[in-house]
């Protein structure tokens, strides 16, 4: 039997559908998908799952509020979600709806093991409860918030309610444990030192079923009762992964990057961990808190006109290209821990600083200059091995170029960043190679090169080096630009295919072969200026 291939299991938060999908939506999905594509073309087994979260209190009374079922405002902006998708170039393998029948069965077979073992049990729970949230808040953060949802600024209500609970609270010395052993369970460090903190100061045990309310799944031998949402909701990580009549993919557990808004980390970090140690499982490898996207330097809000929603990101795919939006999403976005502002004099800045005046720009004057200078083909750089590496000893300066270093180096340093989540860095390190193919281009000048017949081989070896170093940079990159790239392999006659899972191999100095033809192409990235605002007719004196 050939190897396995190692896998690779990354997860979007599953969606609520009481909410219509935004740029929010959009980001997390976006990241998670260019992880999954670098993982694939690494050779990896990916398993990439997003979906939607159904059940709960918020959409029952919104799908009462519009007189239809809850099952069919859940289908219909399911749906929706679903749309994006494909809107968006998102190469997820799996979709999951936490009304689905592969879900809700096991979901009550996770619970019925808890409470058979005692780690869900019945009880008497008194506390402030935000209905908007779907969540029980301390007595101190209650106090602290005046009584109020920190959300949607509502009055919180003292609510009591006979009970499951989960034994949270026995679980708190095993995960402390897990943040020490594995210090890169919660990332960014940041956050995980948010959560440590809320850790230390001791956990209790939580309130896991409704009785307020029937749009859920119901406890297992308890009818009365629905399975509180967010426990029905963490469930579907495991749940897509199989069970009876399903396919097995349990070899994807544990999940590499469960990635996740800052919001939902303490149900992601805390809650899900305990649940799996009670049921025995592995817990995550990492837990991936981004921050958020706010707009044109306020907190996003329909009334202020700055959301962004589905119609506002496509207008930017329109006019910009998906894959500049997608660019612009991860290499600007708040992957680190403080939150990010989305606004369009921002966008077109970086539209035109790294995609159309670096990559754009870089690949056509190479182009440009191989179909000028060498009739449309790959010139050949000699008989050196690997081929064109060596170092063009007559140009003054060429020699600070040591391009298979400098490429194997960029390939390695990509990879190691597109491992450990780092996406913007391992981008910038993409576009790195971009920049020094522009940088040796002024300082080897090949359009003075080619007015000298006899420096034919030097200007040959230098051209052949722009195109090796921007086919390399190109893999890097495709994650992030898949559709561009793949414009740019057809222009330079390379036939690449990622799914193949030969990153590494492909990314040795030396793939480019002599003689490919160079197409003709109009420019990846066209430069965008802004049409100024129509002038306004000048008031009457
Ligand atoms: N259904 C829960 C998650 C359950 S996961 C087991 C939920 N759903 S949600 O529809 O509210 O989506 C929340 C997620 O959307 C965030 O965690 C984040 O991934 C994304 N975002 C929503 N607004 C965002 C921003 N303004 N900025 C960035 N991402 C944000 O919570």
């Amino acid at each position: 039997m050939a190897d396995a291939k190692p896998t690779f299991y990354i997860t979007t938060p599953i969606y609520y559908v009481n909410d219509r999908p935004h740029i929010g939506h959009a980001y997390t999905t976006t990241l998670c998908d260019i992880a999954a594509r670098f993982q694939r073309f690494a050779g990896r087994e990916v398993h990439f799952l997003t979906g939607t979260d159904e059940h709960g209190h918020k959409v029952e009374k919104s799908a009462r509020d519009r007189g239809v079922s809850p099952q069919s405002l859940a289908d219909a902006n399911s749906a929706e979600f679903r749309k994006v998708l494909g809107l968006l170039n998102l190469t997820n393998d799996d979709f999951i709806r936490t009304t689905e029948k592969r879900h809700t069965t096991q979901v009550q077979a996770f619970v019925k093991r808890l409470i058979d073992s005692g780690d869900v049990y019945v009880g008497e729970y008194e506390g402030w409860y935000d209905e908007g949230q779907e969540e029980y808040v301390t007595d101190t953060k209650a106090a602290e918030q005046e009584y109020k949802s920190a959300i949607s600024g509502k009055p919180l209500i003292k609510a009591r309610e006979r009970n499951y609970f989960f034994r949270l609270s026995k679980y708190q010395q095993s995960l402390e444990a897990l943040f020490e052993a594995q210090q890169g369970f919660v990332r960014p460090e940041a956050r995980r030192n948010e959560v440590l903190g809320r850790l230390r100061e001791g956990l209790q045990d939580i309130p896991i079923s409704r009785t307020n309310f029937t749009w859920g799944i119901p406890v297992p031998g308890d009818e009365q009762h629905v399975i509180y949402v967010w426990v029905d909701a963490l469930f579907n990580y495991v749940t897509a992964l199989g069970g009876a009549g399903q396919p097995d993919r349990a070899r994807f557990w544990p999940a590499d990057f469960h990635v996740v808004g800052k919001e939902i980390l303490f149900f992601h970090a805390v809650i899900w961990p305990a649940l799996l140690m009670a049921l025995g499982m592995p817990t995550p490898k990492c837990v991936y808190a981004h921050s958020f996207w706010i707009a044109e330097g306020r907190k996003m809000s329909k009334s202020l006109g700055n959301f962004i929603d589905l119609e506002a990101v496509q207008g930017y795919t329109a006019t910009f290209s998906l894959d500049a939006f997608r660019w612009f999403l991860v290499t600007q976005g708040p992957l680190g821990a403080t939150d990010a502002d989305f606004s369009r004099a921002k966008f077109i800045e970086v539209y035109n600083t790294d995609l159309a005046n670096t990559l754009g720009n870089s690949a056509n004057r190479v182009a440009n200059m191989i179909s000028r200078y060498f009739d449309g083909a790959i010139p050949d750089p000699g008989a050196q091995t690997p081929r064109g590496a060596q170092v063009c000893a007559s140009i003054p300066g060429a020699d600070a170029f040591n391009w298979p270093k400098l490429c194997a180096e960029g390939a390695c340093a990509a990879a190691g960043q597109y491992n450990r989540f780092e996406l913007a860095d391992a981008l910038a390190t993409g576009l790195d190679i971009v920049r020094k193919v522009d940088l040796y281009i002024e300082t080897t000048k090949p359009f003075s090169l080619a007015k000298d017949t006899a420096r034919r081989a030097d200007l040959a070896l230098v051209l052949y080096q722009c195109a090796e170093a921007l086919r390399i940079a190109s893999l890097i990159l495709w994650p992030a630009l898949p559709a561009k790239i793949e414009t740019l392999w057809k222009t330079y006659g390379l036939t690449i295919d990622p799914a193949r899972g030969e990153f590494a191999s492909l990314s040795a100095w030396g793939g480019t072969q002599p003689g490919t033809p160079i197409a003709k192409a109009d420019p990846l990235f066209p430069r965008f200026i802004e049409p100024a605002p129509p002038a306004s007719t000048p008031a009457k004196a």
